[in-house]
């Protein structure tokens, strides 16, 4: 019999979701602190780790909670859903442009913000108009929460091992003083070629 250690079981989904917008704004919180004084060093990491959360919440509702969602809500569900999808989009592109910009970039600190301040409307749309609907419905938010928290815990832990490379790489390139990264004003094209 398989014996998880991080006991999964009896997780809301709804709850669940909520909890790690939670996590997330209190890492933007964190960044408002030390963005003025913060070393460029912590600054990169704790955009990092936002980045990662982010891309990691954002898969597992595009992959898990929002398909579940979609074949249980209302028409006004539907288009919430919808508009959710393009909202994603947007975040990811966000997200894109900070994880190529150098925290030297002008429009650093200013990306971070917009980040933020774009997270918390997504968020409370999720929060205050789409989860009252799926609230409603007759979804088993009990078995779709372990979905989650499985999906998140799989994802969390392939990336650990992806950014133990990436971060190693991250500061051997700033010593050397690359200004050729990306930047939050240009499309991430120019890296691409
Ligand atoms: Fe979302
Ligand atoms: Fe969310």
């Amino acid at each position: 019999m398989m014996e998880n250690s991080n006991d999964t079981r009896g997780i809301n989904a709804l709850e669940f979701l909520e909890h790690k917008h939670d996590e997330i704004d209190e890492l933007f919180s964190q960044f408002e602190e030390i963005k003025d004084n913060g070393d460029d060093t912590q600054k990169e990491e704790l955009v990092a780790r936002i980045c990662e959360e982010l891309t990691i919440h954002a898969k597992i509702e595009e992959t898990i909670f929002y398909p579940a969602a979609r074949r249980a809500v209302q028409e006004q569900g539907q288009e919430l859903l919808d508009e959710a999808a393009v909202e994603h989009q947007t975040l990811k592109d966000i997200v894109g442009r900070l994880e190529m910009a150098p925290t030297s970039d002008p429009l650093y600190d200013a990306g971070v913000k917009v980040l933020s301040e774009y997270t918390k409307h997504h968020v409370r749309e999720e929060e205050n108009e789409l989860f009252p609907k799926v609230r409603q419905t007759n979804l088993d938010l009990q078995a779709l929460g372990q979905q989650l928290a499985e999906r998140q815990q799989e994802l969390e832990s392939q990336d650990q091992r992806t950014s133990q490379n990436g971060r190693t790489r991250g500061t051997a390139q700033r010593g050397q003083g690359t200004g050729s990264r990306g930047s939050m004003s240009e499309s991430r094209s120019r890296s691409t070629h």
